[in-house]
């Protein structure tokens, strides 16, 4: 069939009619979304000339890839979670909150609950034979205050990219704490040293990205919620610096701001201070966070996360 083969003003009737624009019930917001979305494909599938078998061939991987619970992974690989990042950095700038730490994507992997340590604590269990990673700093506001009593919630893969829930069995919680800052802010974690990951092989991600000539491939990262009452709610992560795709992450989650210095600590009298016998790695980081603003948009994301089992 040709393409472009109606006209803009019968997909605009019809897309508004099946979004229910003529009718009185219904949720407004809710009609003028699937109004706009339906629009939009339409021109797609016209300007395009999407055969049948290609719509119904969409349909189906839409359906594959909620079967298996991939959509919380597709998103982040087709940079929708960073543009709504990009989004939320703007509506901040324009409400005159800047100066905290930049956010970055949340990712599909999640889970609530943590054990909650004060001012410290180790998140592995002692299985892992990975680099071990001393990581430390100290939560500020925007005016460099310290913030005590901050939450800092962290999670991240193992020296394999697994996280713990998900992928091979891991003891529950593994490489996932919530840490309380002490007086000054400051919280530090005993952890190994996290791996980059990629997409599940033969993931319904994969076979999408493949499709686009991408590679599903994430550099090691750390993840993290900060919270504290009265601020607003950070959800970021830290690069390790070094990875092959620190600039290349599939799911457009690194930000130049948040690739701290690793240093390698390899002097005897540290590693024997440090309660060790083997060379480890250290990070410093400071997290800021910018103080709740009425009107401002809210930087807590209600969404669907894994349970624990
Ligand atoms: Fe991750």
């Amino acid at each position: 069939m040709p393409a472009n083969l109606i006209s803009k003003t019968d997909m605009k009737a019809l897309a508004a009619k099946a979004a229910g624009l003529d009718q009185p019930g219904g949720d407004p917001r809710v009609k003028e979304v699937v109004n706009r979305l339906l629009y939009r494909l339409m021109q797609v599938i016209d300007e395009l000339d999407v055969s049948m078998d290609e719509f119904w061939a969409g349909v189906g991987y839409l359906g594959e890839a909620a079967k298996a619970n991939e959509l919380g992974l597709v998103v982040p690989g087709i940079a929708l979670e960073h543009f709504l990042d990009l989004r939320l950095d703007e509506a901040e700038r324009l409400a005159g909150l800047d100066g905290g730490t930049a956010r970055t994507i949340e990712g599909p992997l999640y889970i609530s609950d943590a054990p909650l340590c004060k001012h410290e604590a180790r998140l592995d269990d002692g299985t892992d034979d990975g680099e071990i990673l001393f990581m430390e700093g100290q939560v500020f506001d925007t005016k460099g205050r310290p913030v005590p009593g901050a939450i800092v919630d962290v999670w991240h893969a193992n020296s394999f990219g697994f996280y713990s829930f998900f992928g091979p069995p891991q003891s529950p919680y593994n490489l996932r704490r919530r840490i309380e800052t002490d007086a000054e802010g400051r919280y530090r974690f005993r952890s190994i040293m996290p791996s980059g990951y990629g997409c599940p092989p033969g993931s319904n991600t994969e076979k999408l990205l493949a499709m686009m000539g991408r590679h599903g491939q994430r550099p090691a990262h750390i993840h993290f919620f900060v919270t504290a009452d009265g601020y607003r709610q950070l959800t970021t992560q830290i690069n390790i610096d070094g990875d092959k795709y620190l600039h290349d992450d599939f799911a457009f989650g690194t930000r130049d701001d948040l690739i701290p210095p690793v240093e390698r600590v390899t002097n005897a009298a540290e590693i024997h201070k440090a309660g060790l016998n083997k060379p480890f790695a250290r990070i410093e980081f400071d997290f800021k966070m910018t103080r709740e603003q009425a009107g401002a948009p809210s930087t807590i994301v209600r969404r669907e996360h894994a349970v624990a089992a």
